[in-house]
């Protein structure tokens, strides 16, 4: 299908009026929720409460994006605390096959993020299993990057792979995306889009979203 969806970062909006903000992106489809331990990346951000109070307070389904080094031992507590879609990266992961199973008997979407020099190839032996892939489209860690151009291909990649399994999980990008470049994405086969500094970045998030929406679907 043609549908997109759009999933603010919150990691890029004002803390201290996180309530406020929230409402400001309802018309979103995703809330993106990036945790960070300060190891697997070097900066730290929210734990598993403040997902619970974000899932609370906003009503959309919230994405965690899990960029910690021990997904095999904290995936748990962010399924607890009420996440939607789980990510959990590729790189940190011991045991991915049976964290794919715990995401889903839990009843949340189930999804493994790659850093930008991890090739999809790796994914091949569970692909099968995935309701979502992510793709890194920037170094994890901190907000405001430049999206690495070599995403691109990496996605045209990914919808081939995915074409011959005859699978089609969502495919998330995430890193740098704005509305003037989410339409070569779409056209690459991502259709979930994080956006974090192009829409907490602007002074009205509600038409930031709608740019890229309208951007991603042209
Ligand atoms: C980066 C995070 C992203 C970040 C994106 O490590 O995973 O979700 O918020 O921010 P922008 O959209 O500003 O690149
Ligand atoms: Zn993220």
């Amino acid at each position: 299908s043609d549908s997109v969806l759009i999933a603010p970062s919150i990691l890029s909006a004002d803390y201290l009026r996180l309530s406020d903000e929230l409402e400001q992106v309802s018309s979103a489809d995703l809330i993106h929720f990036d945790v960070m331990d300060g190891h697997f990346v070097p900066n730290l951000t929210f734990g598993p409460d403040m997902l619970r109070a974000v899932a609370a307070a906003s009503g959309l389904p919230v994405d965690a994006h899990l960029m910690v080094s021990n997904p095999d031992e904290v995936t748990e507590k962010y399924l607890d605390a009420g996440a939607s879609i789980v990510s959990f990266h590729y790189e940190a992961a011991l045991h991915a096959h049976r964290l794919v199973q715990l995401i889903k008997d839990r009843g949340a979407k189930a999804s493994i993020a790659l850093n930008p020099a991890t090739p999809v190839s790796v994914l091949e032996p569970i692909l099968d299993d995935l309701d979502m892939v992510l793709v890194m489209s920037v170094n994890p860690g901190f907000g405001g990057q430049t999206f690495i151009e070599s995403t691109l291909r990496k996605l045209r990649r990914l919808r081939r792979m995915c074409d011959e399994h005859g699978v089609s999980p969502l495919v998330e990008v995430d890193g740098g995306i704005s509305a003037r470049n989410v339409a070569e994405v779409t056209a690459s086969g991502a259709n979930v889009f994080v956006a974090g500094s192009a829409v907490f970045g602007s002074a009205d998030r509600a038409a930031a979203i709608a740019d890229i929406r309208a951007n991603a679907v042209a």
